[in-house]
């Protein structure tokens, strides 16, 4: 399990991370969002030990870990959100260049390349120079060497960021089968709905701190918990309606549109249950009562939207 405490950052008066928590339990595949500059990098850059923290702390399965580089880079793999430039390296000699740096030299060296190719299929590129690659191709070369040293955690930062639907489509089969092979796998994106495809559970990051966090269905419920409440009735019992739903402490806004009543509201499937028997028992036809179907993206940018204007002073 990782539990990443309290984490802060400063760059010079500017506060990257402002107690930022987050647990993730061994074996999930974690979707890590947030827009741009929110603190993505910077918390992966700390977790993994490229990026000294102001403060806090993280732990593998009970172990602290920014004091101890040598067990952080045993553990944890990083696939960074870009990719540097090598001269005159095959894929193959790419991953032999990083196994040899992890120990690992000669015929191992090349049987674990091999299978590295393999794992992120481009066994057919060995030979291809590493700058002649594809972004899809290089992006797969990426995380092969983020998996050299066979890490139990690997971080990959925006991974699929400038990639068509078919390069997209074959990353997340590979993160699928490196998740099935028990990897923890923590994966960060800007756009939730991308994550939710694939992941387990998903955590969002806003302005350095964490603001939301549950497995795939709870995100999901909550999207569709988002979405307003309709009610259609007739038109001449509007203001009569509105009275009853001005009671209910769980209407947070209710606005109009001929006879279809649009509402905010914050309660769940049995209080929802009784703000329809409320109406019906005041002699109200309800002729529809349904949720409009929820979008992640729509819960995403009603989070960060809403923290954004509750946000204090960050600088
Ligand atoms: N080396 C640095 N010096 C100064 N400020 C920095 C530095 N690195 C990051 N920041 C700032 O910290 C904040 C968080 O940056 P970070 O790169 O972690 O965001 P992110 O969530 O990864 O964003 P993106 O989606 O654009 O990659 C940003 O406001 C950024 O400008
Ligand atoms: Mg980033």
């Amino acid at each position: 399990m990782i539990e990443i405490k309290h984490l802060y950052k400063r760059f010079g008066r500017f506060l990257a991370l402002n107690d930022f928590s987050l647990n993730v339990e061994s074996g999930e595949l974690f979707g890590f969002v947030g827009s741009n500059g929110a603190g993505k990098t910077t918390t992966m850059r700390i977790c993994v030990g490229l990026l000294k923290a102001d403060g806090g702390e993280v732990l593998i399965d009970g172990q602290k870990m920014l004091s101890n580089h040598r067990a952080l880079a045993e553990k944890v793999g990083y696939v960074p959100d870009y990719f540097g430039v090598y001269k005159n390296l095959t894929a193959s000699e790419y991953l032999k260049f990083f196994s040899n740096a992890y120990g690992i030299y000669g015929k191992e060296s090349d049987k674990l390349a091999g299978e590295l190719l393999d794992l992120v299929n481009l066994s057919n590129k060995s030979d291809t120079d590493v700058n002649a690659l594809s972004r899809g191709m290089k992006q797969r070369l990426c995380l092969a060497r983020g998996l050299v040293h066979n890490p139990d955690i690997l971080f990959l930062d925006e991974p699929a960021s400038g990639l068509d639907p078919k390069a997209r489509y074959e990353l997340k089969e590979i993160l699928k089968n490196l998740s099935a092979m028990g990897k923890t796998i923590i994966i960060s994106s800007h756009i939730l709905p991308e994550l939710a495809e694939m992941c387990t559970s998903v955590g969002i990051i806003d302005r350095g701190h964490l603001v939301l966090q549950g497995s795939i269905e709870e995100i999901h419920r909550a999207a569709a918990m988002s979405s307003p409440l309709n009610v259609v009735v007739n038109e001449a019992q509007i203001d009569d309606v509105f009275a009853i739903l001005k009671a209910n402490p769980f209407v947070q806004k209710v606005t109009a549109q001929g006879s279809i009543l649009k509402i905010v509201f914050t309660g769940n499937k049995e209080e929802e249950g009784k703000m329809l028997a409320s109406l019906v028992q005041s002699n109200i036809s309800v002729n529809s009562f349904y949720r409009e179907e929820g979008s992640l993206e729509s819960l995403f940018m009603q989070i960060v939207g809403s923290s954004q204007k509750n946000a204090g002073q960050r600088r």
